[in-house]
């Protein structure tokens, strides 16, 4: 399937979760059975020479789980705060329609690791710079993000490629 298949697959609801946000939901891509294979194996493509994946909860755990099991590599779960039971490391960020936090074990990376991440929609970029902070402290090396949805108004493309970090996006909304 082209991008542009894929792109229809995309679900626009208006003012969610508050006025003014045009959310682009990917439930209804992921239920194409074609248009989610195709999706995890663009992606799987764009973090080739990567040696793990990390997602970040929730909807980068759909994506990031089964780009890492089609390449046969593990998967680094990024949770939000208070789920993980051991000794964490932690980043607060900020979104697009409020704040929030991401915690990781830092013992889950291997020093120098190339750790790719993987979620489903870059924004203001707020998550996936606070993703590569977390996983660069824990020893990782960041160097690509995919991503299935870009907003390319709210600049997160540009935030990532400051620290070094290439961007794949399958399809823009402007
Ligand atoms: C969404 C999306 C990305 C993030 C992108 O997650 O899945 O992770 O926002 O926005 P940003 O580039 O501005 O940081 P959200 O925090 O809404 O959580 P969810 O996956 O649990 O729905
Ligand atoms: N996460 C942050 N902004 C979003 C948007 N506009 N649609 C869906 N997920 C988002």
């Amino acid at each position: 399937m082209s991008p542009d298949d894929l792109k229809d697959l995309v679900r626009t609801i208006p003012d969610f979760p508050k006025a003014g946000i045009q959310f682009r939901d990917i439930t209804t891509l992921l239920g194409h059975g074609d248009g989610f294979a195709a999706s995890v194996e663009w992606l799987a493509q764009a973090v080739e020479g990567a040696e793990a994946i990390a997602g970040m909860e929730a909807r980068g755990f759909i994506f990031g789980a089964a780009v890492a099991a089609r390449l046969r590599l593990p998967f680094l779960p990024i949770r939000k705060p208070g789920k993980l039971p051991c000794a964490v490391i932690g980043v607060d960020y900020e979104l697009e329609y409020g704040l929030d936090r991401l915690e990781m074990d830092p013992l889950a990376v291997a020093e120098g690791q190339k750790v790719a991440i993987v979620d489903d929609l870059l924004a203001t970029g707020g998550t996936a710079l606070a993703a590569t902070e977390l996983l660069r402290k824990a020893g990782a090396r960041v160097e690509d993000a995919a991503f299935v949805i870009d907003l390319p108004d709210l600049g997160g493309s540009g935030k990532l490629t400051r620290q070094e970090v290439a961007v794949h996006t399958l399809m823009g909304f402007e």
